[in-house]
């Protein structure tokens, strides 16, 4: 049985097109839903025959509203798993709760550092020498929730905010397509304080994830 795969973006939508681009197996993208008439991404999805739909958050009163339109545009293409990709709204307790366990976000830092916007910048001026970027089960706290997996990336002397965001994001179009992937096959689950397990996941010496990710 294939799985429906409903994605959300905002803009560019290239963790959309990385998502799409890694034909998973047993997935299948039911839709991209965008906020935005002018996201980018709304061009790539459509050319390939993806259905493409607008819930124009400017068009809704107030957040539950616009949550509401945007849940009946969801539930209208019958996912499996919802994908935030560069969704840029907060979204409201009662949309988080209505797809627990299958809404899934990716975040440009190594949470729980860095919540929030503007991630590469405040890497900088802390001075880490490490940053990256998260896959993460969505719960009502913002970015915050349970971590599917994690990438990390050195912080070079001289890096400014687009080197350092042009490392982050060739790890998302890697990771993101490997969480997507293990939650299709079945492969993740929570343990009793709500962590992440990957069944078979290939962690390394380091004790990390190796790549690349699938065997
Ligand atoms: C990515 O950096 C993602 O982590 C963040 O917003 C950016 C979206 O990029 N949430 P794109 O639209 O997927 O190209």
């Amino acid at each position: 049985m294939q799985k429906n795969i409903v994605i959300l973006i905002s803009g560019r939508g290239s963790n959309m097109e990385a998502i799409v681009a890694a034909a998973i197996p047993g997935a299948r993208i039911a839709g991209v839903i965008s906020n935005r008439p002018d996201a980018a991404g709304l061009n790539f999805a459509a050319e390939r025959g993806i259905p493409t739909r607008v819930v124009d958050h400017k068009a809704y009163p107030d957040r539950e509203a616009f949550d509401a339109a945007l849940a009946a545009a969801i539930d209208a293409l019958a996912p499996d798993l919802v994908v935030l990709a560069g969704f840029m709204r907060v979204l409201t307790d009662g949309f988080v709760s209505r797809y627990a366990g299958r809404l899934l976000n990716i975040h440009p830092s190594l949470l729980p550092s860095f919540p929030g916007l503007h991630t590469h910048r405040r890497a900088l001026e802390a001075g880490v020498r490490v940053h990256g970027t998260t896959v993460h089960f969505v719960t009502p706290t913002l970015d915050c929730g349970p971590i599917v997996v994690q990438a990390v990336v050195p912080v070079l002397p001289g890096d400014d905010e687009a080197t350092l965001a042009a490392r982050v994001l060739v790890q998302e179009h890697r990771i993101y397509p490997q969480a997507v992937r293990w939650f299709v096959d079945g492969r993740l689950s929570f343990d009793a304080e709500e962590r992440v397990r990957v069944r078979d996941e290939l962690v390394g010496p380091a004790g990390w994830t190796v790549p690349p990710v699938e065997a």
